[in-house]
């Protein structure tokens, strides 16, 4: 069985980490091999797998400084046999790189998609970072793979001038071409039917407009979203005799009505009431995960 990835994309705070445990548990609890990996660099899965610490599950939660680590184990000696082969420069170098704008971020999609290629898991659950961030990761990416492009074509047209001064034997071309073909590996393992993501949002008036935007903007990737989650719905029962409850319930009910009439047909819409309390029991991230199975997740 190859590995499917399922990520939950969304605003902040309309619960993908809460989605993506439940569905982990589930699947780890039907038997499959689970990784759960948050890209939040405020992770907080470890706050919502308190009670099911005992499952067969692998977290990982990659926090800044994590993946400026990894950054740094997988990238760190390519960029500094590059970088030194034609400017005096020190190991320092490759911690100044590091830190920079951007690099860590893209590292979460590289990490996913070498455990992917790995194959370890059935499933990889990608619990990722809110929105902008997360878009934020595609549309590096895609610079990574444009301007590497552009670098080795300015790399080829000034290489005469520059092999006077190249020290050791490093052909950076070579390493531009591998970083280029990297990126565009990533991009295209993500369009393709491997990866099954999922917006995820609460029933307000700015949360349709951000799983509209983001719809759009990850159908210019080529990511075809397979389903909009709507969370977190509430009825009138929870206080039926309080006007301030019955008029919150009544504006779920509009907008909910707007979130069918824009995404019933596509890409399907899921509706997923709020538990009353935070679900970080087993038996609620259970019960969510089988409400998310009727909807035919993932
Ligand atoms: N169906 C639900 N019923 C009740 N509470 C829920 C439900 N889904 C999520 N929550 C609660 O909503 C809050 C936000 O959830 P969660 O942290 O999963 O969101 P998030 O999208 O990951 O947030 P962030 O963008 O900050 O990472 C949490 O307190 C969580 O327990
Ligand atoms: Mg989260």
């Amino acid at each position: 069985m190859t590995t499917t990835v399922i990520s939950y994309w969304g605003k902040g705070g309309v619960g993908k980490t809460t989605l993506a445990a439940a569905t982990a548990v589930m699947l780890a609890g039907e038997g499959a091999r689970v990784l759960l990996v948050s890209s939040d660099p405020l992770p907080s899965l470890s706050g919502i797998l308190v009670d099911v610490e005992s499952l067969l599950l692998d977290v990982v939660e990659l926090g800044e400084q994590v993946v400026i680590e990894l950054w740094k184990n997988r990238f760190g000696d390519e960029v500094y046999r590059a970088a030194s082969s034609f400017l005096p420069v020190g190991r320092e170098f490759v911690d100044y790189v590091a830190g920079a704008p951007g690099v860590s971020d893209q590292y979460m999609l590289y990490y996913i998609y070498e455990v992917w290629r790995g194959g370890r898991y059935d499933y990889i659950i990608w619990d990722t970072q809110a929105a902008g961030g997360s878009v934020r990761l595609l549309r590096l990416e895609k610079e990574v793979y444009t301007h590497l492009g552009d670098a080795a074509r300015l790399y080829l047209r000034i290489k005469t001038a520059l092999s006077r001064i190249r020290r050791g034997n490093v052909d950076p071309l070579q390493l531009l071409e591998s970083w280029r073909r990297l990126a565009e590996e990533i991009l295209s393992f993500l369009a393709s039917d491997n990866h099954r993501l999922y917006v995820v949002a609460a029933a307000d008036p700015l949360n349709l407009y951000v799983s509209r935007k983001l719809v759009r903007e990850l159908a210019t990737f080529d990511i075809r979203v397979r389903r909009v989650v709507l969370n977190m719905l509430s009825g009138p029962e929870t206080c039926p005799e309080c006007p301030f409850w019955l008029e919150s319930v009544e504006e779920q009910r509009r907008i909910k009505a707007a979130f069918e009439a824009e995404f019933s047909r596509s890409p399907g819409l899921c509706t997923v009431p709020r538990l009353p309390h935070s679900p970080r029991s087993m038996d609620d991230l259970l019960k969510l995960a089988s409400i998310l199975k009727e909807c035919g997740l993932p």
